[in-house]
Formats: C-alpha cells, sequence, structure tokens
C-alpha cells in the first residue's frame, strides 16, 4: 500500500464485450475502457468464441483505463473479476492454448448429447444436486462435446494434460502467470458438475457425463484474497486479485439485494432475473432455477433465477444484419415513434427458449407482419419482447417465492432505454428503477474485492435511484397483448423444422 490514492478495478468480461473499470472509494467510477469482442456463428444455433482474443482483451482494457484516468497499476488495490457464466473452454496445461474455441452459454451444438442424458433418466439426480436442468446451456455437454470432438482431447484429459475453465478459471489462471487454476462457487454452480448443497464436485455427476475430475478447478469462495497478478501481466505490478463472480450474481451483489427476498433484472446480451432466497435452496416449480448468489467465507447465499437466452442480443441482430439502425441508442426514438407494434411480435428464440419455456429446439419467429409493418414498428417489437419475456420469468418468481415483487430494479445495456423500463413498467404495474451507475455487475464484483482486503466496509457500500418509471398504460390492455404475446411464443414452440 503507498500514499495515493487507491481504487478497486473490476473486470467485466461479459458476452459482446470486455470491460475494466476503476471504481473509488465513493463507489463512483474513475475510468472505464471496452473492447466489444468477436462471436463467431459456425452453424445455426452454434456460439463460440475465440478465448486467447478475451486474455487479449483483457490485457488491453487493463491498460486502456489506468491510461485512460492517468492512474498507476500501483493504486489498484484489489481486481475483482465477473464473467458471463456457462462458456466453457479446454486448454494445454503446458502450452496454456486452448484446444478448441471457448463454446459460448448461448450455444445450442450440444442439444443431441444432451437429449442422450435425459434418455439416460439423468434429469432428477441433476436437478437435485445442482439446483439446474440438463440443457445445452450449461458448461457439462460442452466439455463433454469437445471431449468427443476434438482430436486427441479425451487422451490428454485422462493424462492429466488438459485444463478447464469458465471464463473467471481463464482469465485468473492467465493474469496469475498460470499459478492458479481456480473457479468461484458461482461459477462451479453453473457447470451442472458442482453439488450446490455442499459446494462440491461431484463424482456422480461426472462419472455420469464421463469427465475426468483432473481438468476441473479448485472451487473457491466469491470474495477471497486469491494470489496476485504475475507482473509481467500487470505492468510490473502484483495487484491481489479478490473476487471472481458470475456476472449474474455480481449484478444481484452490485444492486445490492443482499437480503432474502430481494430481486433484480439485468438487460445484457440475455436477461436475467435473480432473487436473494437466503441460506435456503428455494426448487423452482414453475422453470427458474436454483442458484448460487455467492460464497463469503463459509456463508453460502443462494438465488432463483430465470435466464433469457435472448435479450439484447435482439438488438444486435437488428443492427447488424439486419440494418434497420447503426446505433442502439436510436432504438428508443424509434420505438416511440411506432408508437404501436400494430400488431406485431418478436419470439427472440435465435438459440431456443430458456426460462421459464425450456425448449432448446424453438426457433426466432415474427408473427403480425403486415405490409404495413415498418423499421420502427420491428424495432419496438424487438424492445417489447425484452420486457415480455423479463415478465414471464417475473410471474414465474412469485409464483415459486411467494414473494410479490413490488418494485423491478434494472440494470445493464438495455436500461439506457427509456422507452423499455417505461414499457416494462406497464407491462408489470410495477416501478422500475434505475440506477445512477449502470455498471452494476462491474461494480458488484467490485464491492466483493474491496470487502475481502478492507478497501470498505459493508455500511460503504452505495448506489442511488437515478430514475423511477412508473406505471402509465391500462392494466387490461396490457394484459390483453400479454396474451397475445404467449400466442405468439406458442406458435414459434410448434414451429419445427
Ligand atoms: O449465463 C450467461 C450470462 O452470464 C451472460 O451474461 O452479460 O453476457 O448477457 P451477459
Amino acid at each position: 500500500m503507498n500514499n495515493k490514492k487507491q481504487y478497486i478495478m473490476a473486470i467485466d468480461h461479459g458476452t459482446t464485450s470486455t470491460r475494466a473499470i476503476l471504481f473509488d472509494h465513493d463507489c463512483r467510477i474513475a475510468g472505464i475502457a471496452q473492447k466489444e469482442g468477436g462471436v463467431d456463428y459456425p452453424h445455426p444455433g452454434w456460439v463460440e468464441q475465440d478465448a486467447v482474443s478475451i486474455w487479449l482483451d483483457t490485457l488491453a482494457v487493463m491498460a486502456g483505463v489506468l491510461n485512460k484516468a492517468g492512474i498507476d497499476p500501483d493504486q489498484v488495490a484489489a481486481i475483482g473479476i465477473s464473467n458471463q457464466r456457462e462458456t466453457s473452454v479446454l486448454w494445454d496445461k503446458k502450452t496454456g492454448l486452448p484446444i478448441y474455441k471457448a463454446i459460448v452459454w448461448q450455444s445450442r451444438q450440444t442439444a443431441d448429447i444432451c437429449d442422450e442424458w435425459k434418455k439416460q433418466g439423468l434429469e432428477d439426480m441433476v436437478r437435485e444436486k445442482t439446483g439446474l436442468r440438463i440443457d445445452p446451456y450449461f458448461s457439462a455437454s460442452k466439455i463433454a462435446w469437445m471431449l468427443e470432438h476434438v482430436p486427441g482431447a479425451r487422451e490428454k484429459a485422462e493424462n492429466g494434460e488438459l485444463m478447464f475453465g469458465t471464463m473467471d478459471s481463464w482469465i485468473v489462471w492467465k493474469l496469475t502467470g498460470q499459478e492458479r487454476h481456480i473457479t468461484d462457487a458461482t461459477n462451479a454452480s453453473r457447470t451442472l458438475l458442482c453439488d450446490i448443497e455442499n459446494l462440491k464436485w461431484d463424482d456422480e455427476l461426472l462419472k455420469a457425463f464421463n469427465i475426468p475430475r483432473s481438468i476441473l478447478p479448485d472451487i473457491v469462495p466469491t470474495s477471497s484474497n486469491y494470489g496476485t497478478t504475475a507482473p509481467y501481466h500487470f505492468f510490473g505490478t502484483r495487484v491481489p486479485i479478490c473476487s471472481m463472480v458470475g456476472d449474474q450474481q455480481a449484478a444481484l451483489f452490485g444492486q445490492l439485494c443482499v437480503e432474502k427476498g430481494m430481486a433484480k433484472n439485468t438487460y445484457g446480451t440475455g436477461g436475467f432475473l435473480l432473487m436473494n432466497t437466503g441460506n435456503d435452496i428455494v426448487r423452482s416449480q414453475n422453470g427458474l432455477l436454483s442458484t448460487i448468489a455467492w460464497q463469503i467465507g463459509d456463508k453460502v447465499t443462494y438465488a432463483l433465477e430465470g435466464s433469457i437466452f435472448v435479450s439484447g442480443s435482439v438488438m444486435k441482430w437488428m443492427r447488424d444484419e439486419l440494418e434497420l439502425f447503426e446505433n442502439v441508442g436510436e432504438t428508443a426514438k424509434m420505438a416511440e415513434r411506432a408508437q404501436t407494434t400494430a400488431g406485431v411480435y418478436i419470439i427472440p428464440a435465435f438459440v431456443g427458449l430458456g426460462a421459464p419455456y425450456w425448449d432448446d429446439r424453438a426457433k426466432a419467429a415474427i408473427v403480425g407482419l403486415s405490409l404495413g409493418t415498418n423499421h420502427d414498428q420491428l424495432v419496438r417489437a424487438a424492445l417489447e419482447s425484452m420486457a415480455y419475456q423479463a415478465k414471464d420469468v417475473l410471474d414465474a418468481m412469485e409464483r415459486d417465492s411467494g414473494v410479490k415483487i413490488t418494485r423491478l430494479k434494472v440494470d445493464g445495456g438495455a436500461a439506457a432505454n427509456d422507452f423499455l423500463l417505461q414499457f416494462q413498467s406497464d407491462l408489470c404495474q410495477i416501478p422500475v428503477e434505475r440506477f445512477q451507475v449502470n455498471e452494476l455487475t462491474a461494480l458488484g464484483a467490485a464491492f466483493l474485492a474491496g470487502l475481502a482486503i478492507g478497501f470498505w466496509s459493508e455500511d460503504d457500500l452505495n448506489i442511488e435511484v437515478e430514475r423511477t418509471f412508473q406505471a402509465q398504460c391500462d392494466e387490461a390492455e396490457m394484459e390483453a397483448r400479454f396474451e397475445n404475446w404467449h400466442r405468439a411464443v406458442d406458435t414459434c414452440k410448434a414451429f419445427k423444422p
């Protein structure tokens, strides 16, 4: 520690971008650097990324943020990492090079493996131990796919020459100079290999999925001092790495949903509603997941989660593939200008449907088109689809938890869209709150790292509401639209070419 002002650096690696953000002691942003990463779609439904590029982007944004903010590396008191979850990579222990692309959480390329596991009757055991369901979303089938399809992979794994990691493990292994092969409890809980009651890799699951234990990282708490950066990866400086946390759990912590019953909604690449369920594992009857919210010391907090596979990425698709606009910042205006979708519904099941439907072969659809349908109406329908999906999950969460959600706290890139938040409030008939710092995923990772080294005490953590959106529309009208949304979802579920 020196006398210069100190900061916490959060590395927020999401599906579409990697960011480094510096937070000062007042929980304010002192600097931010970002790189949009590449995503490959080699076949319909497949989603892959280059893990080496992710690492290089991480290095670039760490350098970028220090440079922009004019802050020295030794002013970073600790680093916290939040990451897109489930995305899996296998790498060679000796060379440090991945043996295949990282298979992204959205990818459906392992649907056949999952079908096979379901046929073997593994579903109940998986649900009981992991709180999840058998679905290509989670890491296990991605690992099994690579072991099966990459030449020599199985043999190398059996010989102890391969390492597996979600993006937290990959980044920390690199950042520590290949010293630490670890993952935190939140990320472990998304692999389909971890027993969430005792936070251990489960031998019965590993055997059923034919995955060798030797490739797995050690499971560590979400907030702790894991070791330092290797100086050659952090500008000549050793900085402690003090949190690793799945991005959705990070946002839950960043929104200070630290009491049982508190919930948040994040509009990222996907959409994720999480509710803190305290020390209890709440088993869903309505298509949600039970997952680990965080482990601090020995104390484990659980969450109920509704995962929506495509939320913000429908806007990316409209921008990049349909070229309906150049910048997502334009879309709120376009939606307002449309006034209504004129009966158009978009069901963004580009990679199947997640919570609460869980249909891994559903295909995306646009229904209700007429010859007068225009760009603005399509954009509006896409934004509305994000809100409809969130309401589906919110309703399921209320049924499962018995807790009425009376305010919705939102964050993520699309939370900047006023139209979306107003529509969400109208649809759910509850106030929707947006915060002054919208980088709540990064802030959550920073909080968890800062707490581990005493940079902050719990009382120091604070966030302020920037704007509250109040319902303005007639409830009956919104209910009718929500019914139409369900009819549209049924149409897309029925279409199995
Ligand atoms: O479970 C996937 C999730 O962690 C991805 O988050 O922020 O990339 O949508 P994001």
